[in-house]
Parts: C-alpha cells; sequence; structure tokens
C-alpha cells in the first residue's frame, strides 16, 4: 500500500483580497504535497475559506450585500488566485457548506455529551478582527491589540466553554514531543498558555448572527474557531456518511502536515489538539508555524492595509518567480521580508544567473559540438560530479522530510553554482579545439544528466517551467520518481531549440 500524506493550510478569512503573506502559507504546503507526490506517496491538499463571525458581516452590511453574497464573492477571488499560482489543492472547503455546518453541530453536541463542553458566562475584550478574546498578554500600553493594532471590544454575555483546564497533562506530554515545529514557538506556548495554568475556552456568542447556530440551544452560534478548526476533518467526511477520505487520510499511519502563520499557533496547537482527543482521533504529525511577512517592521495585514498584492507580482514576474522566492528566501523560523528589490535581486541571482544561465551554456554547447545529442556510451558511475550529485539529492531528500524547503532549495542552488564553476575549470571550448571528443562527451553528459536531476527537484516549486526547462536539455519525459533519479539511467532526445526561460530583470 501506498504511504499516505494530507496537507492543510489555514482557511482563510473571506474578509477581503489575500495578500502575500497567504500565498506564502499555500504555496509552502502546495510544494510539500507535490514534494510527497515525487517520493511516491499517496497525498491529499486542503485548502478552503472562513466565511463566518462579526467581521465578515460588518464588511458585507458595509457593501450592501447579504453575507453570503459577500464571501460568494470574495471566494471566486481566492479560487482565481490559486489557479494563477498553480495551486493544485484536492479540495476547497467553505465553512458555509452544508456540510460542514452539520458536521460542526454534530462535533459541538458530541464534546457536549462528553461533558467537554458547558454552559457559563464571559467577561473580558474581544478583537473583532482577529475574531478572538484577548489575554492581557495581547493588549499594548495604549490598549489595542497588539496584532490588529485595533480596540477590542468589552464582552459579557452567556457563553459555552470547552473545558481546556482539563487538558493539562495531555498537552504537557503532547508538547514533549516535537509536533510543533519550530522550537522557539512550542517553547512560547509552554511559557505563555500552558505552564501559567490553561484556561477554559468560549466557544459560543449569542450576540452573533452570521454563524452556525447550536442545536442545543439555537440563540448560542459557534463562535469561528471550532467551527473553523474542524474544517480539517469536515472537509474529510466527519459526521458524513460518506468518510472514506476520513478513515484513509486522518489516521495515525497518514502524515499529517498542517502549515500556520505564527499568530494562530496557538488555536492549532493547544485547542485543536483538545477537540481532537475530545473526539478520540489522532493528533496531526506536525504543526509548522512559520513567521511572518513584515512591511517595514509590521505585519503585512489586511487590516493595516500595507499588503503587497501577490496577483500584481505574477503578472509583472510570473507565478514560478513568486512560488521561488517564497520557497527560498523565507525561511520559516524567523520573519521574512518582501519588496521588489529583494525579489528581483533574488530572481536575478538564482534564476536568471545561476541556474538560467547553466541550462542556457550546456545546452549551446551540445548543440554545438554534438548536434544536439551526445551519442557516445559514457559511464559516469565514477564521476566527481556524479558523486556530488548524489550526495546532493539525498541531502535534499533529508532536509525536505524536515520540512526545510529553504534549506533544500538552497542545497540546489549550491549545486548548480558548481556545476557553472565545473564549466569554467574543464573549459568544454577548449577541449573541442584540441579535438578531444571524449573528454568533451563526458564533460557535457555529466552536466546534462546533473541539470535533468536540478530540474526534477526543483519541480514542486518551477511549476510551470520545469518542462520547458528539461525540454532545453533534451529530456521530454515525464517526471521521474527521486529515487529514480540516483540511478543516473536518464534517456535524452536531441535538442532542437534554445530558449531563454527566466530572463534577467533589469
Ligand atoms: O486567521 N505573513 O485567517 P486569516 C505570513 N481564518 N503569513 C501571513 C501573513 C503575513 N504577513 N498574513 C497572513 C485566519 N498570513 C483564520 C484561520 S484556520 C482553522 C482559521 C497567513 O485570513 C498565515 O498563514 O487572518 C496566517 O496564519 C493566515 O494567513 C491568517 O489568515
Ligand atoms: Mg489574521
Amino acid at each position: 500500500m501506498k504511504k499516505t500524506f494530507y496537507v492543510t493550510t489555514p482557511i482563510y478569512y473571506a474578509s477581503g483580497d489575500l495578500h502575500i503573506g497567504h500565498t506564502y502559507t499555500t504555496v509552502l504546503a502546495d510544494i510539500m504535497n507535490r514534494y510527497k507526490k515525487l517520493m511516491g506517496y499517496e497525498t491529499f491538499f486542503l485548502t478552503g475559506s472562513d466565511e463566518h463571525g462579526q467581521k465578515i458581516a460588518t464588511k458585507a452590511l458595509a457593501e450592501n450585500l447579504s453575507p453570503k453574497n459577500y464571501v460568494d464573492k470574495i471566494v471566486e477571488k481566492f479560487k482565481n488566485l490559486w489557479n494563477l499560482l498553480d495551486v493544485d489543492y484536492d479540495k476547497f472547503i467553505r465553512t458555509t457548506d452544508d456540510y460542514h455546518k452539520k458536521a460542526v453541530q454534530e462535533i459541538f453536541s458530541k464534546l457536549v455529551e462528553k461533558d467537554l463542553i458547558y454552559k457559563g458566562s464571559y467577561k473580558g475584550l474581544y478583537c473583532v478582527s482577529c475574531e478572538e478574546f484577548l489575554t492581557s498578554e495581547q493588549i499594548n500600553e495604549e490598549g489595542l491589540c497588539k496584532v490588529s493594532q485595533t480596540k477590542p471590544e468589552i464582552l459579557a454575555e452567556e457563553t459555552y466553554f470547552l473545558r481546556v483546564s482539563q487538558f493539562s497533562d495531555f498537552l504537557t506530554k503532547l508538547f514533549d514531543t516535537n509536533f510543533l515545529t519550530p522550537e522557539s514557538r512550542k517553547n512560547e506556548m509552554l511559557k505563555n498558555f500552558i505552564e501559567p495554568g490553561l484556561e477554559d475556552l468560549s466557544v459560543t456568542r449569542i450576540s452573533l448572527e452570521w454563524g452556525i447556530p447550536t442545536n442545543e440551544d439555537p440563540k448560542h452560534v459557534i463562535y469561528v474557531w471550532i467551527d473553523a478548526l474542524s474544517n480539517y476533518i469536515t472537509a474529510l467526511g466527519y459526521g458524513q456518511s460518506e468518510n472514506s477520505l476520513l478513515k484513509k487520510f486522518w489516521n495515525s499511519k497518514t502524515e499529517i502536515v498542517q502549515y500556520v502563520g505564527k499568530e494562530i499557533t496557538r488555536f492549532h496547537s493547544i485547542y485543536w489538539p483538545v477537540i481532537l482527543e475530545g473526539l478520540g482521533l489522532p493528533m496531526p504529525t506536525k504543526l509548522i508555524s512559520h513567521g511572518w511577512i513584515l512591511a517595514k517592521d509590521t505585519k503585512m495585514s489586511k487590516s493595516l492595509g500595507n499588503v503587497i498584492d501577490p496577483i500584481a507580482v505574477i503578472n509583472g514576474f510570473s507565478s514560478d518567480a513568486l512560488r521561488f522566492y517564497i520557497a527560498k528566501e523565507l525561511p520559516t523560523e524567523r520573519d521574512g521580508n518582501f519588496t521588489e528589490e529583494l525579489f528581483i535581486e533574488s530572481y536575478n541571482t538564482n534564476l536568471a544567473n545561476n541556474i538560467g544561465n547553466l541550462i542556457s551554456r550546456t545546452n549551446n554547447m551540445i548543440v554545438k559540438y554534438f548536434d544536439g545529442n551526445i551519442l557516445e556510451e559514457i559511464d559516469l558511475a565514477n564521476h566527481q560530479i556524479t558523486n556530488l550529485k548524489n550526495q546532493m539529492i539525498a541531502n535534499y531528500i533529508k532536509e525536505m522530510n524536515d520540512y526545510q524547503i529553504h534549506k533544500a532549495v538552497d542545497i540546489v542552488m549550491r549545486f548548480s553554482q558548481e556545476l557553472n564553476k565545473f564549466i569554467e575549470d574543464e573549459k568544454p571550448w577548449a577541449l573541442e579545439k584540441s579535438g578531444d571528443t571524449k573528454n568533451l562527451a563526458v564533460v557535457l553528459k555529466v552536466l546534462q544528466e546533473s541539470i535533468a536531476v536540478i530540474i526534477h527537484l526543483l519541480s514542486p516549486i518551477l511549476t510551470k517551467s520545469y518542462s520547458l526547462m528539461l525540454n532545453q536539455i533534451g529530456y521530454n519525459k515525464p517526471l521521474l520518481n527521486i529515487y529514480e533519479l540516483e540511478s543516473g539511467k536518464l534517456v535524452f532526445e536531441k535538442i532542437n531549440d534554445r530558449k531563454i526561460i527566466f530572463e534577467r530583470i533589469n
């Protein structure tokens, strides 16, 4: 049986257009999903939209639309963006979908039955922008929410609570494993929320209409987080008669990877495991909590209005260029930057000057010296470049298996640089001049094979250009499984044309 892999992104609020920050998370998930396919896994990739809550209701009202009509419009734009970015998800879940709403009500009821949810009353501060009750930690000196910089509302109402406080031992044990990465975020959760003593979480609102009502007490509407978090299992069929996907992808044998931005780590590392445990379901394998993309030191966000539009970047450059920047230049542990200047610099250095140049030079020499096809029988098994190449493949696999996409890309880029240097050192033009056809064929063949490997390894990232790149070095077959690449048995065809794939940007 094939190994199984399930990857999710947060479901983004359908409250406005998505920006570069959202494309960051979704592209990482898409890259990981494509990588797992190359490794021979059966995969499932879920994304979607979070469509309930006060913020969305208010926005719809401002545009004179019903909330549903408002979110319908936004969701079309989400899907359009993922299409432009070549994001190959298997399912797009909307929290307004009927099957989801019913399943969420069922989840709520099950937790009530188990006495994990009880009725009480709540008084405190609520941030509408983040759809979150705030602790004193989350409020700055001016009384504003630290994340959204907006003023929280004072709320005092009857509410149902989830008994999070009962799960202290369970969570302490969970945090002893390495399910949450990076380590720094794990320590933050321990220090700020788990060690000081967990509080029960308010999970319903009565002053909210745009949401899923509870079956038990319909004036109580399920406040966004139980609704939102449940999407990861309702999308697979939880609470429905057809649940074969749930059986296949939500079990302890499947590698379940959830990508989130750091500001929603608490919901995914504390409340979500509590819900899953309450329902008797296994935990995800890995929660990857990445940093923020900053705009001049603060988080890029819809509510702050300091965003970069990904569609403008795709139209101005290309989807592959954007995917590459995300993969290479934004390390998960830290916050990252996205400016046009940095973007162009990275593009020129990596895609135009390094990879692009390597392909173009090799293509040119094979055409010029061998009429596009090296027919000599050559054994490259013990060639120094073959050794480097196999080491590089192993290192790439190691980093990708550890979800370190930027390190894996860096390994490939450094190998590509080595190959450019190899050309300088071996001087094929001099070999040709001196009539040393045998060595000339060896040099060009080992380049051709190595480049084919590079392109295969970058194929989860450069989804639109990999086949063009492969074609430039005479490889026109479907992608190989990664393990087949190590065998070095690639069959090439005659190279017929020459294209510049990554034109330098000035
Ligand atoms: O939080 N840098 O939705 P949301 C990096 N609906 N990532 C960023 C970012 C930035 N500047 N801005 C946004 C929600 N993101 C809830 C989620 S899940 C059950 C419910 C990304 O529209 C990042 O993944 O506010 C972040 O966690 C997410 O968008 C927040 O999207
Ligand atoms: Mg947000």
